[in-house]
């Protein structure tokens, strides 16, 4: 017989990506401030690791939620407020996925490579290889900050929602502090 509510899984995995995705937020304004030299360079292959990583993290967090089912929403909330809620989780996936796959494909045409975590050449150096494109850069560059965007204020609709159930006090916010 399963619990109620989300698995232990689920709640490590979920924090883990919401850390590592305010994490990718915040180290992505500070790295777009650095003056272009070699000094970037660090900042820019964390960042582009880690939402390599967050990639990993979503896919497990969706394949982990489902078992066990999460625990139904509780009564008394207004039909509006549920939809909002699964309409909110449902584009937050949708979204960290855009996000993730304009960022792989805006660096893959800059004409720099990564390599994954500095071992395995997980993009390879487009200037090297002679595929390097401007244009494509810019637009997958384009939809990676607009993304980004959404996400941010998706994020933000989701943690208003967890204070307004944190003073509601109907348990919803302890289903994610479990572990
Ligand atoms: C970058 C930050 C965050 C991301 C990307 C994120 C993402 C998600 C996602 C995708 C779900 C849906 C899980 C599912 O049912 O499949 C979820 C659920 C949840 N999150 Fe977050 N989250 C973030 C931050 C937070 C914070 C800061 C809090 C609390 C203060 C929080 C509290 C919750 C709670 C309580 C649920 C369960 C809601 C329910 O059972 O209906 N999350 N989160
Ligand atoms: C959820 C994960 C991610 C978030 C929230 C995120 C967020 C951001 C943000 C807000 C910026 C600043 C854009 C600007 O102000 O112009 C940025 C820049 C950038 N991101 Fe991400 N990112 C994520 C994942 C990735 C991934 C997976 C890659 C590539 C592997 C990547 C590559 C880049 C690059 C190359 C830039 C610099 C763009 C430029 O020079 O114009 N990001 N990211």
């Amino acid at each position: 017989m399963s619990k109620p509510g989300y698995g232990n899984l689920t709640v490590l995995l979920h924090w883990v990506t919401a850390i590592s995705i305010l994490f990718l937020f915040g180290l992505s304004w500070w790295m777009m401030a650095i003056p272009y030299g070699d000094y970037r360079f660090l900042p820019f292959q964390l960042h582009k690791n880690l939402g390599i990583t967050v990639i990993l993290f979503g896919l497990l967090l969706l394949f982990f939620r489902f078992r066990p089912r999460p625990g139904r929403l509780p009564d008394g909330m207004p039909r509006w407020m549920y939809h909002l809620a699964i309409a909110d989780h449902v584009l937050m996936y949708l979204l960290i996925f855009v996000v993730c796959f304009s960022g792989v494909l805006s660096s893959a045409f800059s004409g720099w490579g990564t390599d994954l975590w500095w071992t395995l050449t997980l993009i390879p150096d487009s200037a090297a290889e002679g595929w390097e494109s401007e244009p494509l850069n810019i637009l997958f560059g384009e939809i990676h900050v607009y993304s980004s965007w959404i996400l941010l204020a998706l994020l933000i609709t989701h943690i208003s929602g967890a204070v307004f159930h944190a003073f509601r006090r109907d348990g919803v916010l302890r289903r994610m502090f479990r572990v």
